[in-house]
């Protein structure tokens, strides 16, 4: 039987098995996907794995999306351009590095019919999930995108990756049409210490967490009028790019997907 895993740590709190076997099973694929916590040194073992064809394909988490690619043989335009890999395949021979991260928030926002081409961007953070997101803003042709990151080197390195970022210090606050909430904060009921009360209309505020799913952040937002999403959609949708990529086939998503991720 085949088996497909997910590689993070932590890992914990994946739920790509959860998805990944409901939809295993919806579709009648012999094969199992399941997660396991790893050290970093243990990844190039573990990729050879899969060159070796014990294990048929990975996605990975953080912190392991550049950890991973000195030890593939090729990589997707997207892998390439973020620095970034979510799912390994292996085609022909080949260990390949994609990242579905980026389709996964493109469908999260077209989704949402809101606009942003034109529009003022800030991110908040500059973790793992950073590049697919500008990778995929600067697709939708916004016209800025701002990082604020506690730490500045980490949006500097951004900066070196993508041309034309601009970057804010943590803790300040600029105009903006959308805002994406890309730290971890809010995972663990933190709160994030920005006054957004004279913002101005119609805003979108964004969330990469998905559990809780709403953050003190969005409901902070939501409270001032806003428009707020969080990162199921997202979650949902990488995944759902992941599988395709192994098994040629795309799963269904509807209301039953959405409830299946709720919170246990
Ligand atoms: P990684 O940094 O390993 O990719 P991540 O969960 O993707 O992990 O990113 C965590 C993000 O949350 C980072 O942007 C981190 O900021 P630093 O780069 O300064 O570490 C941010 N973050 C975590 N705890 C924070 C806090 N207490 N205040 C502000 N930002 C925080």
């Amino acid at each position: 039987m085949k088996k497909y895993l997910v590689i993070g740590n932590p890992i914990d709190h994946s739920l790509s098995p959860k998805l990944q076997n409901w939809w295993l099973k919806e579709n009648n694929i012999d094969a199992t996907y399941d997660k396991i916590k790893l050290e970093v040194h243990e990844i190039k073992n573990f990729i050879q794995e899969i060159k070796e064809q014990r294990i048929a394909g990975c996605n990975v988490t953080v912190p392991f999306k550049k950890t991973v690619i000195p030890f593939l043989d090729k990589l997707s335009r997207e892998a390439e351009q973020t620095q970034s890999v979510n799912t390994i395949t292996f085609d022909n021979g080949d260990l390949v590095g994609h990242n579905t991260d980026i389709a996964g928030f493109d469908t999260a926002i077209k989704k949402l019919n809101f606009s942003l081409r034109g529009k003022k961007v800030l991110i908040l953070g500059a973790g793992g999930v950073v590049p697919s997101i500008i990778f995929a803003l600067k697709n939708m042709h916004v016209q800025e995108i701002i990082i604020s990151n506690r730490t500045i080197e980490k949006a500097e390195n951004l900066r070196a990756l993508f041309n034309d970022l601009k970057i804010l210090e943590w803790g300040n606050l600029t105009d903006f049409h959308m805002i994406i909430n890309a730290t971890s904060l809010g995972l663990n009921n933190e709160t994030i210490n920005l006054d957004f009360s004279s913002l101005g209309d119609d805003k979108l505020f964004y969330d990469v967490i998905y559990n809780p799913h709403e953050t003190h952040f969005l409901k902070m937002g939501k409270q001032l009028g806003h428009k707020i999403e969080n990162g199921k959609t997202m979650f949902i949708y990488q995944a759902l790019e992941a599988f395709k990529l192994w098994h040629k086939i795309e799963p269904k998503v509807n209301t039953d997907t959405f409830k299946l991720l709720e919170n246990d």
